[in-house]
This record gives structure tokens, sequence and C-alpha cells, in this order.
């Protein structure tokens, strides 16, 4: 049984190949039925330990648009409020028949545990797990990069080769830092991350990528920039920075952008602070991917399911039984 738990685990070839069957995803979300018949009669369960808007409705969105069927399920009102442990909620679930548990937890390596624990026999997808890693987001991150950078037509069997990523804000707390590290090194793409030293987490020399204290020096040598939230729920609150002098140094506002090169991207995973790491007027601007990201990440995640539970069988075909 194969697993999605981290996005370090990814060859360049796996990466391509769940970008390209993305793209096949998204062609069916073009058409005036947007389903496809292909995981009819498997179930998925979305366990999620963690809120979620995003990644829970598309992973959702997802399944449903392959006739899986779903089951969601939320710490929130289950009985994990009562003290039950991971393992007796995931024999819970093996028990209803799951074949695939999108997991989200706020414990770095639960989805790991989970996936070799012999609990459950059920492919295993991370959907972000503490401060770790949260690899479909940086799947669809680099979807979303490679339909703007490379061109949605021209990308087919791309990669990001020499294009140039910064991520910027709390580095130190973010799994989508991570994750994106990782899979954007794969891709070809190179790295800098621009954080507060306060936010750049130990060991980040061993990282593939370069570490920069100066937003206003990188962003001119950027084809896309990343901006995190910053976690104010994993922070001590005696380390919260101000939104005043975060912002000044870490923030990117219309000034800002305007340093960028013209065709460089602004992208946020959400949710965001405006005000904070973004202001509304770069947010709502016509250089900000991060509802596209939104969009992108229902295909992201199809394509996952589907090279996951799938089997052999083409993802789209043309015949009329795979738009039924
Ligand atoms: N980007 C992301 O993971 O968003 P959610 O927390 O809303 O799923």
């Amino acid at each position: 049984k194969r697993h999605l738990i981290s996005a370090a685990d990814l060859t360049r070839d796996d990466a391509v190949l769940i970008l390209d069957t993305a793209e096949e995803m998204a062609r069916v979300a073009d058409r005036p039925i947007k389903k496809l018949p292909t995981l009819r009669g498997l179930t998925v369960v979305n366990l999620f330990f963690e809120d979620s808007t995003r990644t829970r409705i598309s992973f959702e969105a997802a399944a449903k648009r392959l006739s899986a069927d779903v089951i969601n399920f939320s710490a929130k009102g289950s009985s994990v409020s009562k003290g039950e442990s991971l393992k007796d909620t995931a024999l819970t679930l093996e028990a209803m028949g799951a074949d695939a548990v999108v997991i989200r937890h706020h414990a770095s390596g639960a989805p790991y545990r989970l996936a070799t624990s012999g609990w459950i026999d059920s492919a295993v997808v991370n959907a972000g797990d503490g401060t770790h890693e949260h690899p479909t987001q940086a799947l669809l991150d680099a979807f979303t990069m490679r339909r703007r950078l490379v061109g949605r037509d021209a990308g087919l069997g791309k990669d990001l080769n020499g294009r140039r990523i910064t991520i910027v804000g709390d580095v130190l707390h973010s799994r989508v830092a991570r994750s994106n590290v990782h899979l954007l090194h794969t891709l070809g793409a190179q790295v800098t991350l621009v954080a507060p030293p306060t936010l750049v987490p130990i060991g980040v020399e061993t990282w593939p990528c370069e570490v920069s204290y100066s937003l206003d020096d990188v962003l001119p040598k950027s084809d896309a920039v990343m901006m995190l939230r910053v976690q104010r729920e994993r922070m001590n609150a005696a380390f919260f920075p101000t939104e005043r002098e975060y912002s000044r140094r870490y923030g990117l506002d219309g000034d800002r952008m305007a340093k960028m090169p013209e065709h460089a991207i602004v992208m946020h995973p959400g949710p965001m602070n405006r005000g904070m790491e973004i202001t509304a007027q770069v947010a709502d601007s016509d250089r900000c991917t991060a509802v596209e990201q939104v969009a992108n990440g229902v295909s992201t995640r199809m394509a996952v399911l589907y090279l996951l539970l799938g089997g052999s069988e083409p993802a789209v075909t043309t015949t009329p039984a795979a738009t039924r």
C-alpha cells in the first residue's frame, strides 16, 4: 500500500506525474459534468484532529468528483474529546472499511505512525501534521507555479528548473514551508527563505535552500513570493511579534510588490492575516494566486487520491462512461 506522508519522499518523476495527472483532473472540472467514476465503491475518510477550511473541503470535493464515498471525521464532537486514542480511532475507521485516510493532526509524525503502525490497511495521506509537513499543499503550490511560470499547455512533463521561489515569514512553525522547500528543490527550483531570525528553524542550514533576512533584497530576484501566515496559536504569547514591527520588515504591501519582476506572482496558502504578512491591497490584486491555489487544490488532491487508489485505468478517458 502506498502513502503520501512527506514531500521529501517524492522523486522528480513522482512529482511530475502527480502534477501532470492534476492537469488531466483540471480538465474534468472544465466539463459540464465534473465527475469521474474512477473510485466508485471506495471510501475516503477525512480524519481531522485540527481545524481546516481549504484542505478538508477540497479533499472532500476531490473524492466526490472521483465518485468515492466520503466520511468526514472531526475530532471536535467525537469520542476523541473523551480521551479515545489515535489507535482506537484508527481501528474504528478500519472496521468501517476505509480505503484511504486523509489525516490532519496537531502532532508531527501522526500520519507516519498511522501508515506504519499496522492498525489499518488503508492508504494514508498527510493533510498537515504539526510543524512537520503538508505535502498536498506543496503539490498544489507547485501546480500553480508551473501553470503561471511555465504555462498551462507547455507545462506537461515539465519541472520548475531554475525558477526562483521566495518563501517569507513564520518558517519555524510552517509545515507548508518545509514541504515546499523539499518539493521545489526536487523540481529544480532555487528556494530562498526570508524570516525574522527568531522564526528560522534550528538546522535550516541542512535544508536545500538559501536564507536571507532582507525581503527587499530578494524581491527583485523572485519569480514567485510565497507569504506564510504568522501562526500565533503555535507561539508563546511572550514572543508574539507586533503587527506593526512584523509588517514593516516582513510584510508584503503594494510598494514592496512593485519591486518584484512584472511576471512574478504572490502566493499564500491561507488562511491569511490581512494587515500582518500581507496587505489587503496585495491579497486582492491580480498578482495574488491565493484563490487560484484553492481551486488547484481540488485537481491536485484528485490526482493524489487517483494515483494512490485508482489502479491502472487511465484517469480521464473520452468515452461517455467517464463523464457519467
Ligand atoms: N492551506 C491550508 O492548509 O488551509 P486550511 O488550514 O484551511 O486547510
